[in-house]
């Protein structure tokens, strides 16, 4: 039978089980599909392309013979299992921050830094979700114009944080409404009908959420002298990250030049008709691999200066879809 052999670590989370989906609706071919989680739901069964498949607990030797490991499993059972894949040679696809910074781990998005896959030792980072959607609306102004600063507020989804995070909002939404006592568990405090500008742990006045976003855009970006910083908030959304981005080209430019640059770029929507309505909102990607962008306009102050509003699943294109169209490159380009 012709075709790959993957495994996917953490198949039974939410990136994982989108990733199973994601692979059902593109067509890599795969030979063997091995399904891993830990000791707490082997022998689970999971569906894949109408067939049930028993989820195993992960070892090293889960990877033998695998072409493809996609890992979504968190950043400690990354770090251990990514070089017993790699060992056994397997080409590990990894969700986690275990990896990305690392100066010999390729970190990509398939429309802004393919060519990076290239130099890759076996691991291959997926950038944060909040990262991902910014670059790829970043890069084609970029490379037109020049790009000097970028200052971005982020309205993050509770599926960011997992399933349990899925299960906190609904049941605080439900207890709320029905007037009772809610207790925090997975966040610090109350989500439902509520915010908190705090995704992961403080460090210097900025959460780590924040400070991803910024190294991992100028790696991805090949531009360590790009000025960004960033705002990161969880929001009561269940699904899709919202972005208000400011940033600053180095080039005079039209606000026109920018749409037309946004409108033929590889993965974007441009969805921008304030007379009509018309805006990206997180309701809108649900079923959606691509990036949206609206709300363009010129800054009130500054010459060279735009505003965007920038959503996108972060289950698809922030993880799943990102990974696995990192698989497509590396198979069309002849890099297993
Ligand atoms: N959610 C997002 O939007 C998003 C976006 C980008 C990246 N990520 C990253 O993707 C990873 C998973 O996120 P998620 O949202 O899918 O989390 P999740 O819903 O909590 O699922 C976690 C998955 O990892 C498995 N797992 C946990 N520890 C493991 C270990 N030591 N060995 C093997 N499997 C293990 C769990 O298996 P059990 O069922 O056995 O517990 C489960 O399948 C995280 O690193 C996260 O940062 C998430």
């Amino acid at each position: 039978m012709s075709g790959y052999k993957v495994a996917v670590m953490g198949a039974t989370g939410l990136v994982g089980r989108m990733m199973l989906k994601i692979l059902e609706e593109r067509n890599i071919p795969i030979k063997e599909l091995i399904l891993l989680a830990t000791e707490r739901s082997a022998g689970s069964y999971v569906e894949f392309e109408g067939e049930r498949l028993m989820v195993e607990t992960t070892r090293p030797d889960s990877f033998q013979g695998c072409d493809f490991a996609l890992f979504s499993a968190g950043t400690s059972a990354s770090k251990t299992m990514a070089p017993e894949a790699v060992k056994r040679g397997c080409i590990v696809i990894d969700n986690s921050n275990a990896w990305r910074m690392e100066e010999d781990v390729p970190l990509v998005v398939p429309e802004v830094n393919p060519e990076e896959l290239s130099n890759h030792r076996g691991i291959i980072a997926n950038p944060n979700c909040s990262t991902i959607q910014m670059v790829v609306a970043l890069k084609p102004i970029k490379d037109s114009f020049g790009l000097k600063r970028v200052i971005v507020s982020t309205y993050q989804a509770v599926s960011g944080t997992g399933w349990k995070a899925v299960e906190e909002l609904k049941l605080q939404s439900r207890q709320i409404l029905q007037g009772k006592e809610i207790e925090p568990v997975v966040y610090p405090y109350q989500i439902a009908f509520n915010l908190l500008p705090h995704i992961d742990v403080f460090y210097n006045g900025f959460s780590k959420e924040e400070l991803k976003m910024v190294n991992e855009t100028k790696k991805i970006m090949k531009d360590p002298g790009l000025k960004i910083t960033a705002t990161t908030v969880r929001v009561p959304v269940i699904s899709g990250h919202s972005e208000s981005v400011y940033l600053e080209t180095e080039k005079e430019v039209e606000l026109s030049a920018i749409r037309q640059v946004l409108s033929t770029a590889s993965g974007i929507v441009l969805y921008d008709d304030l007379d009509k309505l018309r805006y990206p909102m997180p309701v809108m990607v649900e079923e959606s691999d691509l990036v949206w962008v609206g709300r363009i306009r010129k800054d009130l102050d500054e010459e060279k200066a735009f505003h965007l509003w920038v959503v996108a699943n972060n289950l698809r294109k922030g993880a799943a879809t990102n990974a696995v169209q990192i698989a497509e490159e590396i198979i069309q380009r002849g890099l297993l």
